[in-house]
């Protein structure tokens, strides 16, 4: 009996031993990522404190969804806080306390913005500038013209850490943490469509509904979400959009009303935020989603 138990209690010895390690090895693999410094060539865009540019930039801000994970008065604030996935923060983008814009140059709001790289050079995390990378240097210059009129507040969120789950997940490639590594620095800036209501346009207004309704936009469980997330939609022509109208698409997006009567929950699917986006704007999405090939729901 004694032998089984010493025996018994070896093997537990191990296993916690092997769990210990593997933890280890987890947090010191995600660690190097985390820590990677990026030397990244910073393009010029123009700022500008002409009117009419900071009304663009406040427009491009408040309809992709900025305010999302850094707050309303863009102060920052918690976007995840499980023990197990972890703590993350965006941070204060006002000139207040605890604020980017107290000190941020040019430079800064481009590599933040469009590379997903903080000024001490490391990678941000969550924060998609894998989707912002695609503005035009017009509109990215807005962006950071507006952000530079906020008027200041104090709030200096705690620092983002993450959790073992979200470390081993973002090691087995289920969540994207890090944009800086997936933008290519050193490529050609991807050319901007002309505004105008084109499906070529509608596309560059877009890149945003990727990140949850899939590169193919055929919908499906979004990455990383909890269990009781719902899917997000087909939005290909072989989804449920091929029974609406235009206006039914305008609609559902600026009161998050269907045509088949369901209520969107905002939380889940942001229209709030994309039902900012003018009338023409609305129109070639709508005029984008048109000329996808239709593709099986889920297959991202
Ligand atoms: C999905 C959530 C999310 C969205 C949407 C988002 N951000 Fe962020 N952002 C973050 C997080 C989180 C950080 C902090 C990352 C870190 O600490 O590693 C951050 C960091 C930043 C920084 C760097 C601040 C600093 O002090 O280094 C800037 C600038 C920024 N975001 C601007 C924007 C702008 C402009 C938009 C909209 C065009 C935007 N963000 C949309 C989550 C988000
Ligand atoms: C943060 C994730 C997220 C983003 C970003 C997002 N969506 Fe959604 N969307 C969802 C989810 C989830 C659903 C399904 C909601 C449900 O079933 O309750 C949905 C549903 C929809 C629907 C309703 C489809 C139907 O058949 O009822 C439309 C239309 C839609 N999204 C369009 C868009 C467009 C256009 C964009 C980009 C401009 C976008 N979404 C960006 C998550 C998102």
């Amino acid at each position: 009996m004694r032998k089984v138990l010493k025996w018994m209690l070896m093997v537990l010895g191990a296993l916690v031993g092997l769990v210990i390690v593997a933890v280890a090895a987890v947090y010191f693999l995600t660690n190097l990522r985390f820590n990677e410094k990026y030397d990244i060539p910073v393009e010029r865009v123009a700022v500008s404190a002409d009117p009419a540019v900071i009304v663009q930039g406040k427009h491009i801000v408040e309809s992709r969804g900025c305010a999302d994970c850094h707050g309303e008065n863009l102060a920052g604030g918690a976007v995840i806080e499980d023990p197990m996935i972890g703590y993350l923060y965006a941070l204060n983008l006002t000139s207040g306390k605890g604020g980017h814009g107290a000190y941020a140059t040019e430079a800064d709001y481009v590599r933040a913005i469009r590379h997903g790289v903080g000024a001490s050079g490391k990678p941000l995390r969550l924060m998609p500038a894998e989707e912002y990378y695609y503005l035009s240097d017009a509109d990215l210059g807005a962006v950071i013209s507006y952000l530079k009129t906020l008027p200041p507040v104090d709030n200096e969120p705690p620092r983002t850490r993450i959790g073992p789950l979200g470390r081993f997940l973002f090691l087995t490639g289920q969540i994207d943490l890090l944009s800086a590594e997936v933008i290519d620095h050193n490529a050609p800036r991807p050319v901007a469509p002309p505004p105008g209501v084109t499906a070529e346009y509608g596309k560059y207004l877009s890149v945003g509904c990727t990140g949850c309704h899939g590169k193919g936009f055929s919908g499906g469980k979004i990455p990383g979400t909890p269990p009781d997330w719902p899917p997000a939609a087909n939005l290909t022509p072989s989804g449920n959009l091929a029974k609406w109208t235009e206006g039914d698409f305008l609609t559902t997006l600026r009161t998050g009303l269907t045509p088949e009567g369901k209520q969107l929950n905002s939380d889940y699917m942001p229209w709030k935020n994309f039902g900012k986006m003018t009338e023409d704007e609305l129109k070639a999405t709508w005029m984008f989603l048109k000329t996808l090939p239709a593709k099986e729901a889920g297959t991202r």
